[in-house]
């Protein structure tokens, strides 16, 4: 590369900040293309540039090194397979029940990014097969991302899936009127599938959080869409009882028409469970563009890592994220034991590595 590539590289691929949760986000997201890469210079290389040139350079590295292509993990690809099924019954004419997919997981497990991935394909799958316009002159819209907050209301769910459509309507009808500005929005559309998530932040027990939930269930029932439901503890929060307790919540029919999807952690202990962990390591030492990184960085502090992550994904990204930093800004140019020691991870991940063996 001549001049200050890095630069360039910056003007072009710096951090995108999408909003799926609106449609022109997330028709970002689906067409963004992948960052090119470019070459890992040598300590020479790097000596030879000027100061202005060095930061731009470590720059787009810290950029680069914060954002790996999705990796396809285990959990990933077998949740993929749930998923594919669930959305076969897709197929069924519009006067047939569909189904429904629950991703239920702890936090950091990879939940939203298996969501969206997923997302994307079927999106990319329905523009190869149909034109960018509905047969009325609508926008094509495959999917719907809807991510709620907490204390979300039924009006307010309403509201949001409307504001993903850009629907002018979205604040200021009643309630009635936003349920068929809705599914007006989902059947012009044309829409395959809408996630749904952080549904944890609903609570089923409570008055609030039963209406939110039967109104979902409701919009399942009458849209031509296949719903997937992300959450944390949905189970324990009796998502799929709906709120039922003892011999009620057997004759709750979320429990019959939804998909469980699990999503573990990864383990650290025969040798099968301990491949995909190392694999996962490997995928992200060849990731890394830092001088002195080489085969063997990361996967020989495997069991290390795997302490301080507790083989959860989110904090093990956060931590190469952070040990790759400094890294560069200490000049060490490779991921060291002692790299690994002073880099963050987060608070719950912290916690739990602080505990005895
Ligand atoms: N398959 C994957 N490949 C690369 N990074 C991933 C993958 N899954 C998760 N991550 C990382 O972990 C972070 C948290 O994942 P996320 O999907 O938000 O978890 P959850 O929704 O379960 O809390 C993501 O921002 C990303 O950095
Ligand atoms: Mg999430």
């Amino acid at each position: 590369m001549s001049g200050n590539p890095w630069a360039q590289w910056l003007d072009r691929y710096d951090t995108v900040p999408y909003q799926l949760s609106r449609k022109q986000g997330w028709d970002a997201f689906v067409n963004a293309g992948s960052r090119p890469r470019f070459e890992v210079l040598t300590r020479a290389e790097m000596r030879a540039l000027n100061a202005d040139v060095l930061a731009d350079y470590n720059e787009a590295r810290c950029v680069w090194n914060a954002n790996p292509a999705t990796i396809k993990t285990q959990q990933l690809a077998r949740a993929f397979d749930v998923l594919e099924q669930v959305m076969a019954s897709n197929r069924r004419d519009g006067d047939k029940l569909r189904g429904a997919a629950v991703i239920d997981a702890e936090p950091g497990l990879g939940k939203t990014t298996i969501a969206t991935r997923f997302a994307r394909e079927v999106h990319r799958r329905e523009y190869r097969r149909h034109s960018p316009e509905t047969p009325d002159g609508s926008q094509r819209l495959p999917v719907a991302f809807v991510p709620l907050n907490a204390g979300v209301t039924l009006k307010g769910l309403n509201q949001q899936l409307l504001e993903f459509y850009g629907h002018p309507g979205a604040s200021r009808s009643t309630r009635t009127q936003l349920t068929s500005l809705a599914m007006d929005c989902v059947t012009t559309c044309e829409t395959k599938l809408i996630i749904i998530d952080d549904l944890h932040f609903v609570d089923f027990r409570h008055r609030n959080g039963l209406e939110v939930s039967n109104h979902l269930k409701g919009l399942a029932n009458v849209l031509p869409a296949t719903f997937l439901f992300v959450g944390v503890n949905l189970e324990a929060k009796r998502f799929f009882d709906e709120g039922l307790l003892g011999e009620a919540a057997v004759y709750a029919q979320t429990s019959r028409r939804t998909t469980r999807c699990p999503v573990a952690p990864f383990s650290f202990g025969d040798g099968h469970s301990a491949r995909a962990w190392t694999d996962l390591l490997v995928t992200l030492e060849r990731h890394l563009i830092l001088a002195d990184a080489g085969p063997g960085m990361l996967t020989s502090q495997a069991r290390e890592l795997h302490r301080r992550t507790q083989g959860r994904i989110a904090s093990l990204m956060n931590l190469i994220d952070r040990a790759a930093f400094l890294a560069i800004t200490t000049g060490v140019e490779a991921i060291t034991p002692a790299v690994i020691t002073a880099a963050l991870t987060d608070n719950a991940a912290q916690r739990l590595a602080e505990l005895p063996a």
